[in-house]
């Protein structure tokens, strides 16, 4: 479906590929769309002011804090203004500003200053774009949200070969439109989401309980990212010392029963995301009172198993959601112990956590996973930010929810 009546701002960067930028505005405004741009100081090496507002019939806002501009339009309306900000090219100089947070002019602050998705299009020498410093940068700005297109492999404008030439505007345009139907389907769908995180605690007594290492750290990103793509996201959490953004419907339970209940109450959900480490078994008995030291039995605690939440979602007749998502937290064997937890309870997907390292997995900002599907097929993830991770998690929700929908394609 062609896009239209879209407000896109255009961010025209210092570099030679700039010159294209004129291309998409013509592409753009061909199909009724709204087209503000910022030309920054070394953009404008590349094109002119005229040449833009020409095309885009409206001022061209220059990259300093000239009273002028700020009276016609300030720097947070503008980014309110518009549903897509484009930083086209992408400079390695500007990444890195955009890593540090800068505001030092109209452009950096206007992104700063942002709640809407940026899409970065990077252009660049290839020996530039594969420098560990580029690629580190790349990874903190996926990591905070921001959209990628390219670079593509190709001749430069250097002479030299390899990756670092800019998508051209027509890919950069196609990439638009498939951003804007992904929305308009998430919102026509009215997609729902369900995610638990956090250990839960199963009590001896008042003070004593069994519980695990779970932060819940992973299970609140993928609230976040759901949320991010507009999917209506309840979070349900056991004891955890983060709190959710503003949007995610968070309910705090603290055994497996009560997470069990308020999943329950939850449905029917579109999509079950089961990232919480919940405890597998719970003393038989709780104690009203304090157990006394010399009351304690020391030999053993009778246990009994907790209901499998994900396995009553995954083989759930009434409301089973189109996606059920597990986790499972393994040591060795990761992808076969995850693959068979898959066909145990009737999962779409799994993430398969390595939890043997210090430097990752539960109570860590980072996590090593692969993520399974039902035909065994693996995707693996080198250790990342749980942040990172949870946005691909995301991805592949929706890329799976939509692979059916013709009005996507
Ligand atoms: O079998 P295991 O506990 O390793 O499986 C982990 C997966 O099962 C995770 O997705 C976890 O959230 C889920 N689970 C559950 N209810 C339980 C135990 C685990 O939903 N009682």
């Amino acid at each position: 479906m062609k896009i239209k009546d879209k407000k896109i701002l255009i961010i025209i960067g210092g570099g030679i590929a700039a010159y294209k930028s004129l291309d998409l505005i013509r592409l753009l405004k061909k199909n009724n769309n709204e087209v503000k741009t910022i030309l920054t100081k070394s953009g404008k090496e590349f094109v002119t002011p005229l040449s833009v507002s020409t095309l885009t019939r409206s001022k061209t806002f220059e990259n300093i804090f000239d009273k002028d501009s700020e009276v016609e339009i300030d720097h947070i309306s503008l980014s309110r203004w518009a549903d897509l900000i484009i930083v086209l090219p992408t400079t390695a100089n500007f990444m890195t500003k955009l890593c540090l947070g800068k505001a030092e002019d109209l452009a950096t602050t206007v992104i700063l200053a942002s709640n809407k998705d940026i899409l970065l299009v990077p252009a660049m020498n290839v020996r530039m774009w594969i420098h560990k410093a580029t690629q580190q940068n790349v990874k903190i700005l996926k990591d905070y949200g921001y959209l990628f297109i390219g670079p593509e492999k190709g001749e430069m404008a250097c002479g030299e070969y390899g990756e670092g030439k800019m998508s051209s505007p027509r890919q950069i345009f196609s990439f638009i439109e498939k951003y804007f139907n992904k929305k308009n389907i998430i919102k026509s769908k009215n997609l729902k989401a369900l995610v638990t995180a956090g250990p839960t605690r199963e009590y001896l007594d008042p003070v004593r309980y069994i519980s695990n290492e779970s932060s819940g750290k992973q299970g609140f990103e993928i609230a976040e990212a759901l949320s991010r793509l507009g999917i209506k996201t309840t979070l349900i959490t056991g004891p955890s010392n983060l709190s959710s953004k503003k949007g995610i419907k968070t309910k705090k339970i603290i055994t497996a029963n009560e997470m069990y209940e308020e999943v329950k109450k939850c449905l029917p959900v579109d999509i079950a995301v089961c990232a919480a480490a919940v405890a597998d078994f719970k003393p038989i008995k709780k104690s009203k009172i304090k157990i006394k030291k010399s009351k304690i039995n020391f030999k053993s605690i009778e246990l009994e198993k907790n209901r499998d939440i994900v396995e009553f979602l995954g083989k759930n007749n009434k409301h089973r959601p189109s996606l059920v998502i597990g986790f499972a937290a393994e040591t060795e064997n990761l992808n076969k112990n995850a693959f068979s937890k898959l066909r145990q309870k009737n999962c779409d997907l799994i993430v398969a956590n390595d939890v043997s390292k210090k430097d990752s997995g539960l109570n860590s900002d980072y996590n090593r996973v692969s993520i399974i599907d039902n035909s065994g097929k693996i995707k693996v993830i080198k250790k990342s930010r749980k942040s990172f991770i949870a946005n691909i998690i995301a991805e592949i929700v929706l890329d799976k929810l939509l692979i059916n929908d013709r009005s996507f394609n």
